[in-house]
């Protein structure tokens, strides 16, 4: 069990996930997938759960999935990372978040999983996957499109840079912008709301809402797992790592 991963339950209703690694901004290793996949499923079993809740401690949200853990070789296909986006991508009642700070890659692709999310003027987001010599994941190549549009979303996935919280705004990422450090504050707010109505007709209203995408969602999923998995053991890939590391730019210049 991974104590970099805090579940809490803030008010009645209401369970909160909380990536808990200042020190790595929050990057997610392996055992905190782990974690948080075990806890959405409890909250999906559990009755008095009504509202899940993801946030960052220390002012990011994530800064994605630890690039170490990138280096080592897949033990476990699908990834620990992909059964916590399936678990997510299925979870049957609202999903609130929160974000602060820097949310990279699965950073990102979570929230197209959320219901609500609620990011801060100064959050910064990130789709790097292209630049690390990986692909798009959690169905962020058919989620991210459908959102944004063609052309938004294949800027923020071909580019791979940075952008703020009014491009997510308008890329269907974000729900609304809230004022520096009151992400959390907008994003209970909201959970509790959600919490106090009735149970039964959010879950069927969720479902409804979903239901056209589901299948796509979940082969989506799969598939780019796939190419993710080849790629993250690539020459492409291994420089990328290796650059972020020795803290330089990665040269790919040597690839056909
Ligand atoms: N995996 C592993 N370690 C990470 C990490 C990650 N995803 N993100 C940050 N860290 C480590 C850094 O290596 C650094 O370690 P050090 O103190 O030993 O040098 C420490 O966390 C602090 O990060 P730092 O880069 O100094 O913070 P910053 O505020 O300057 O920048 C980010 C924050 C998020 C912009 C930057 O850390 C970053 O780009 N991280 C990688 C994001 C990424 O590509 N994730 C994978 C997505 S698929």
């Amino acid at each position: 069990m991974s104590e970099h991963v805090r579940i809490e339950k803030p008010e009645r209703g209401i369970v909160s996930i909380v990536l808990d690694r200042p020190d790595r901004k929050n990057a997610i290793t392996s055992a905190m997938y782990a974690r948080m996949r075990e806890a959405v499923q409890a909250a999906d079993a559990d009755r008095e759960a009504r509202v899940l809740m993801l946030s960052g401690g220390g002012g990011n949200f994530t800064s994605g999935n630890d690039i170490a853990d990138f280096q080592k070789p897949l033990m476990q296909f699908p990834s620990p990372g992909i059964l916590f986006l399936q678990a997510i991508s299925v979870f049957r009642k609202p999903v609130v978040a929160a974000i602060e700070g820097h949310a990279v890659g699965i950073g990102t692709t979570m929230l197209l999983h959320c219901d609500m999310v609620y990011a801060a003027e100064t959050a910064r987001f990130k789709l790097p996957f292209v630049n690390l010599g990986l692909c798009p994941e959690g169905a962020s190549s058919y989620l991210l499109p459908k959102a944004a549009g063609y052309r938004l979303a294949a800027q923020l996935l071909m580019l791979g840079d940075e952008f703020d919280a009014a491009t997510a705004l308008r890329a269907g990422i974000a729900t609304e912008v809230a004022p520096t450090g009151q992400a959390l504050a907008a994003a209970l707010q909201c959970a509790r709301t959600l919490a106090a109505k009735p149970p039964g007709a959010m879950q069927t209203t969720k479902r409804l809402l979903r239901r056209g995408d589901a299948q796509a969602v979940a082969e989506t999923l799969l598939v780019e797992a796939d190419e993710f998995g080849q790629r993250r053991t690539s020459e492409e890939a291994r420089e990328a790592f290796a650059a972020f590391f020795e803290k330089r730019a990665a040269d790919f210049s040597r690839f056909d």
